[in-house]
């Protein structure tokens, strides 16, 4: 019987315990079992408070809730639930490689590895190996070739190699795994992509599910955050010719994006992408395409990685200089840490590099975020809390009022809700003059905080207390 009962994820990250919780919540006759190596992180997936999870995402909890030690468990026994799964996802990291060869480019593949010879180890009879990670180009044959080395017969093995790579974004992960725009699958072995079908079509339209061959399928992830990024990196671009120019970056964000040809989304301006995929994915991409020889092709996507990197640092300088390029000693309130709203996750945060420059710049700051943690931070900014070695320093806050006391400046580095509609008058009382607003993702009115006596900068707008627009 070739259906498929037992599941076995490896890697309890963002990806593999939220896409695992929306399987088991949409299959409740499947058994899942996620596993990892992080004893602390499973630890967190098991605890009995639901505010402590190891990730935060709107929606999950609840999942949780109804699913965990039902047909969803989180444990680090790897070598029994490999044993005992008809499949195999691999949600492992592919972080940068740090060292050797394609260091600081290509794919670090050693976690891909280590799981498959696990799974090489360990499985009995027909296994499907389902790549969940985001890989290079061809992985699927040093996966195949990882498992066809060894000895199978012990154990009757038989492996089939699916590519079915998740498009979820942070912060809306569960409804983008509830409803995709498409799943896309990879993949030779007919029997082994149909019985990945059938889970699926438990709450995906069947006609969004798109077969193609493993190769164009673990390529079009890489593609479709490459585009990503790249109208990302377009859009900055044009926020720095709005603020010499006096053009207005939202109106021509609405202006453009209302061409269906073009579309409204990923069109906001910002400090520049974060996040854990987009500059890890184009760099792949790019040692990838020089790996072929198309070294054209390799330096058109380097731009738009290059381009982010301008981008955070044109708004850091933009910081320092406004404060009259003297930070010692001042109070700079920080609101938000995480790359983007309604994550908890500050992998690549546009806030971190923000931070550790003002910090270096003598200023005393005062971050408040409401779901990243202290020690988040402190790994982030590899500084301690309340350091005081001379330097600048840094304190985490529990409200927005807490930032504001004394401030002479609060910097918008996440676009949280709550800070769309703050009472700015509140606000201005507790600051100390002269008082500056810099608001990296546009989220604020400038009248509205024009109004209440603070000096305003907004990306894609400049500083629009002045008529003088900078040169850079
Ligand atoms: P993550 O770091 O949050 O989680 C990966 C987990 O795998 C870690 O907990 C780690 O301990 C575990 N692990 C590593 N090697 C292991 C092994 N041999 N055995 C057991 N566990 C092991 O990473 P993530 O953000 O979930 O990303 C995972 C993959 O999915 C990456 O390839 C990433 O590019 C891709 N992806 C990420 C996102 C996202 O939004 N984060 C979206 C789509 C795709
Ligand atoms: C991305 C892809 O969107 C997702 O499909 C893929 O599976 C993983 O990588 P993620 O990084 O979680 O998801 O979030 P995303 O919403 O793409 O945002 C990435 C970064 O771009 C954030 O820092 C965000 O603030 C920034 N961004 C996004 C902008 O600056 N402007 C926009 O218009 C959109």
């Amino acid at each position: 019987d070739s259906e498929v009962k037992n599941i076995c994820c490896i890697g309890a990250g963002y990806v593999g315990g939220p896409t695992m919780a929306v399987i088991a919540d949409n299959c409740p006759s499947l058994k899942v079992n996620v596993v990892d190596i992080n004893e602390e992180r499973i630890k967190k997936w098991n605890e009995k408070d639901f505010d402590r999870l190891p990730i935060y995402e709107p929606g999950l909890a609840e999942i949780i809730k109804r699913c965990r030690n039902k047909n969803l468990f989180f444990s680090i026994d790897i070598k029994k639930h490999i044993e005992s799964a008809d499949m195999i996802f691999l949600s492992v990291n592919t972080p940068i490689k740090k060292s050797g060869l394609g260091k600081g480019q290509a794919s670090d593949l050693k976690y891909i590895e280590s799981s498959t010879r696990e799974i090489a180890k360990y499985a009995k009879g027909e296994t499907i190996i389902v790549e969940k990670s985001t890989l290079p180009v061809r992985t699927a044959e040093t996966i195949k070739s990882i498992l066809e080395s060894n000895d199978k017969s012990f154990n009757n093995q038989k492996f089939s190699v699916l590519s079915n790579p998740e498009f979820l974004a942070e912060g809306t992960a569960i409804n983008d795994l509830e409803n995709p725009d498409r799943v896309l699958i990879g993949g030779e072995n007919p029997e082994a992509i149909t019985a990945l079908e059938e889970i699926y079509v438990n709450w995906v339209d069947k006609n969004k599910i798109l077969k193609t061959n493993l190769w164009s399928s673990e390529l079009s992830k890489l593609v479709a955050n490459a585009f990503l990024a790249q109208r990302i990196s377009s859009i900055n671009s044009i926020s720095a010719i709005c603020e010499t120019t006096g053009a207005d970056i939202n109106e021509v964000s609405r202006a453009i994006g209302m061409d269906t040809r073009i579309g409204e989304k990923f069109l906001n301006a910002g400090p520049g992408y974060g996040g854990s995929c987009f500059k890890k994915d184009i760099l792949n991409l790019v040692y990838l395409s020089k790996y072929y020889g198309l070294n054209e092709v390799a330096s058109y996507w380097q731009k738009v990685v290059d381009l982010n990197v301008w981008q955070q640092h044109r708004i850091r300088k933009i910081i320092v200089k406004k404060l009259f390029n003297n930070l010692t000693s001042k109070k700079i309130g920080i609101m938000g840490f995480s790359f983007k709203a309604n994550t908890n996750d500050t992998r690549e945060s546009p806030a971190i590099q923000i931070c550790k420059d003002l910090i270096e710049e003598g200023a005393d700051l005062r971050i408040y975020d409401p779901k990243v943690n202290k020690f988040q931070i402190e790994k982030d900014l590899e500084q301690n809390q309340f350091n005081d070695n001379g330097e600048g320093s840094w304190t985490l806050c529990k409200s927005i009022k807490d930032i504001a006391i004394d401030a002479d400046a609060i910097v918008i580095a996440t676009e949280w809700e709550e800070f769309k509609s703050l009472d700015w008058s509140d606000i201005s009382r507790l600051m100390r003059s002269p008082k500056w607003l810099f608001d990296t993702r546009g989220i604020t009115n400038s009248k509205d905080i024009k109004q209440h006596n603070i000096n305003y900068w907004k990306i894609g707008l400049g500083d629009s207390s002045s008529n003088i627009k900078f040169n850079f």
